[in-house]
Order: C-alpha cells, then structure tokens, then sequence
C-alpha cells in the first residue's frame, strides 16, 4: 500500500509541541545533528516574521524548516561566524534549522519543505550553514539547487555556507 502523503504546509500554534519535541529530539548532545536549539518564544517570534514551514503525516509534525529575519538570530557564535564568511544580502534571511523525522528520511521531504517555503517567500536570498560532515544534509541541499559559496571553521568543526535566491 503506498503510504499517505506528509502534508507540507505554514505552521500553526499547534504545531508548536511537535517542532519543539523533534528540535530537542536531533541535537548534537543527543547525537543528533542540529547545531542550535531556539526556545518557544523566539519560534513563535521567528514564525510571525517569515513563513515556518511543517510537513505532518496524520496530524502530527514529522518535520519543519525554519527561517529568521537575521537580526533576530544574528547572536549564536555559529551563526556570527556564518555571516563573516559570508555577507550575503542586506536584506538575506537565513534558512534553517531544517530536521525530518528520522522515520521519514530519504523521500525528498526536506525538498518539498523547502519549495513550499520559496512559494511562501518569492526573491530574496537565504542563507544557511552545514557541518561538513553531515553527508545527508549536504546531499539534500546540493539536490536543491543552492549554492556553495563559503565556508568557516568553529571549534575544530568544519561547516559549509550556501546562498540561494527564492
Ligand atoms: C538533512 C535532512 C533534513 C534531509 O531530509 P530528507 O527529507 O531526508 O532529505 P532527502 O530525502 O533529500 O535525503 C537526503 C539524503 O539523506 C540520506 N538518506 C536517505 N535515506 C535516509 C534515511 N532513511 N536515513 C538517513 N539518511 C537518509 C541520503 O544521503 C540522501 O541523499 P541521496 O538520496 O542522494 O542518497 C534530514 O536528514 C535530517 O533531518 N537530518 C537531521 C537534522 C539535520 O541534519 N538537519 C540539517 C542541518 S544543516
């Protein structure tokens, strides 16, 4: 039997519990591989701002992909050290963190996170980092379409930087 489609689609409040249980669920200090973690409120704050992007299958959040005007994400080391490297944009906003579920990987979700997102926000550019050994990240994001253009070291970690225009 083909499995239902996830639906993709604008987050709401309640899809706030799910977003916030898979973010902590994938940090690095649960061997996962999301570099950072934002709190309800800055979610909630990032979510009024520009489009937060959710994929559910049965009502539940088996992923989303963030993205935040950068003055309002611009303090953590990682995300300072991502626009040294790269200007970008005045106006470029940064795309990310993006998770999938681990159960639903490997079937373009992340894509189609990501079209709905460029639907939702024609023209500007965004701008993300990502660890230079997250394989599968990598991989999805070449997929995409967008664009190598810089890269930086943080700790001993290695990270690439790609730019796109929605
Ligand atoms: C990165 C991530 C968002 C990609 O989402 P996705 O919807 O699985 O993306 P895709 O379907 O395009 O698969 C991308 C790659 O994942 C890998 N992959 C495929 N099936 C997989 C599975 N079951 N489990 C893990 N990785 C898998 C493959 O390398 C695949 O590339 P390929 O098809 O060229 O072989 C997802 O792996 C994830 O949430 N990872 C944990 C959090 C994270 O790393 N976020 C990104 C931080 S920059």
């Amino acid at each position: 039997m083909t499995p239902t489609p996830a639906d993709i689609d604008t987050a709401t409040d309640a899809d706030l519990p799910g977003i916030l249980e898979l973010q902590a669920a994938h940090q690095i200090a649960r061997g996962g591989m999301l570099s950072a973690e934002f709190p309800r409120l800055k979610i909630e704050q990032m979510m009024r701002t520009l489009p937060l992007v959710v994929a559910r299958r049965e009502g539940r959040v088996v992923g989303f992909l963030m993205a935040a005007e950068r003055d309002m994400v611009a303090a953590p080391p990682v995300l300072r050290a991502m626009f040294a490297a790269y200007a970008g944009a005045p106006d470029a906003y940064v795309y990310g963190p993006i998770c999938v579920d681990a159960a639903e990987r490997g079937q373009g979700l992340a894509a189609a996170m990501f079209s709905k997102l460029r639907a939702l926000q024609p023209g500007g550019e965004g701008v993300l980092f990502i660890r230079r050994d997250n394989e599968a990240s990598l991989r999805a994001h070449r997929r995409m379409g967008m664009r190598e253009v810089a890269g930086f070291e943080l700790d001993g970690i290695g990270f690439a930087v790609f730019s796109y225009v929605g």
